[in-house]
C-alpha cells in the first residue's frame, strides 16, 4: 500500500490506516446500537463526504432504522468558507424522531451548526451527531459532537471520502498534507 501519494499539485503521507478506521467504525456501530437501543433512528448522512462512512457504519448497525442522504454545500479548495446555502434530498418527516447524523468531519463546527438549525425546525425528538473526524482545535461554533471516530489535529486530510479538490474521496485510507 502507498504510503505517499500526490494528488494534484500536492503531496500527502498516510495519517490513518484502512484497518484503523475500519475498527473504529465498527466500534461507534457498536456504541449506536447501545445508546438507541430499543428505537427507530432515522440516520441522515451528508453527502458527499459521508457516503463511504456511512455505508461502513451501517452496515453493523443492527437496529430497525431509517437512512436517507442529504446534501449541504460549505467547502472550495483547502479553507473552509462555512457558507450552507441550502439542505436537499429530505423527503421522510423529522418530526418526532431520534435523528442520528452521519458527517465525515467537523473542523470549524459552522456546517454543523447550520444543519441543526435547519433540523430543529422540522422538530425532531432528538438529535445525535456522529463524526468520522473532528478538527477540535480548529471548532469555532459551540458543537459537541456525541460520537467521534478519531480526533485530529488541524491539517488538510484526503481520503476515506475526505477530498481535495474533488480528488482523493476513494483512498481507502486518510493522508494528511505533507508540510512544505
Ligand atoms: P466546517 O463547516 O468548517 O466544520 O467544515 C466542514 C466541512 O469542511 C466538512 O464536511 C468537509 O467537507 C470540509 N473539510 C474540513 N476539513 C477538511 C479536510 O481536512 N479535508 C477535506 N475536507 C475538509
Ligand atoms: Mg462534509
Amino acid at each position: 500500500m502507498t504510503d505517499r501519494i500526490t494528488i494534484l499539485d500536492k503531496k500527502f503521507s498516510v495519517y490513518i490506516q484502512a484497518e484503523q478506521i475500519q475498527e473504529r467504525v465498527k466500534q461507534i456501530a457498536a456504541e449506536l446500537n447501545e445508546s438507541h437501543s430499543g428505537k427507530t433512528p432515522l440516520f441522515l448522512a451528508i453527502l458527499n463526504g459521508s457516503f463511504i462512512f456511512a455505508s461502513d457504519l451501517l452496515k453493523n448497525i443492527t437496529l430497525g432504522c431509517e437512512i436517507s442522504f442529504v446534501k449541504l454545500a460549505s467547502y472550495i479548495g483547502t479553507s473552509s468558507t462555512g457558507k450552507i446555502t441550502t439542505m436537499i434530498g429530505l423527503s421522510e418527516s423529522l418530526k418526532g424522531k431520534d435523528i442520528i447524523i452521519i458527517e465525515d468531519i467537523i473542523d470549524t463546527g459552522r456546517t454543523m451548526k447550520n444543519l441543526l438549525g435547519i433540523l430543529y425546525d422540522h422538530s425532531p425528538l432528538s438529535i445525535t451527531i456522529v463524526t468520522l473526524l473532528f478538527k477540535k482545535e480548529a471548532l469555532i461554533e459551540n458543537i459537541i459532537p456525541d460520537h467521534v471516530g478519531f480526533i485530529v489535529p488541524d491539517k488538510f486530510l484526503v481520503g476515506y471520502e475526505l477530498d481535495y479538490n474533488g480528488m482523493g474521496r476513494n483512498l481507502e485510507n486518510i493522508f494528511v498534507l505533507d508540510e512544505k
